[in-house]
């Protein structure tokens, strides 16, 4: 079941980022809630939290899509895309007209070809450099 802004807890998505080979920290989720958009959740039909992506935003037109993740188990299923699909859908309805994404160069097939984000210049610098 993927729900937009669904109930979480910090254990839980501490949990998935083990799964995954992530390094999780403690108390994150309630970190970042409070500066979120929203949030898709995956379940399990036994509730087991199994995907999870969050949006964040600038209060305007422009969504940030972060932390895309799917259980280790049950990634190449469909439900990191179906996650990224359901959270574009929730960004538009919140008004948003632009989504955002970054990514390392080998989730290209995921990002552009399953959940159709097209190429743009970007820009970034590493504030441990400064
Ligand atoms: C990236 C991630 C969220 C993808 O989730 P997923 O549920 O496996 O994705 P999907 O099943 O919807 O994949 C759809 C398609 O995207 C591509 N794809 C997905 N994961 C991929 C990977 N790791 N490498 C290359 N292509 C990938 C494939 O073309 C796939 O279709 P296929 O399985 O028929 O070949 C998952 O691999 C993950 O949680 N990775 C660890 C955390 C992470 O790196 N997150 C990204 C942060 S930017």
């Amino acid at each position: 079941m993927y729900t937009w802004r669904g109930t979480l807890n910090d254990d839980e998505l501490y949990d998935l980022v083990v799964s995954h080979g992530g390094k999780p920290e403690r108390g994150w989720w309630n970190r970042i809630r409070p500066q979120s958009l929203g949030w898709v959740t995956a379940r399990t039909g036994q509730g087991t939290l199994v995907g999870f992506v969050n949006v964040a935003w600038d209060g305007s037109g422009h969504a940030f899509l972060i932390d895309t993740k799917t259980r280790d188990s049950f990634q190449r299923s469909g439900i990191g895309t179906r996650l990224v699909r359901l959270a574009a859908k929730h960004a538009k309805a919140s008004g948003c007209q632009w989504l955002h994404v970054d990514f390392e160069p080998h989730l290209r097939t995921f990002y552009f070809d399953a959940c159709g984000f097209r190429s743009t210049d970007a820009g970034l610098i590493d504030l441990r450099s400064m």
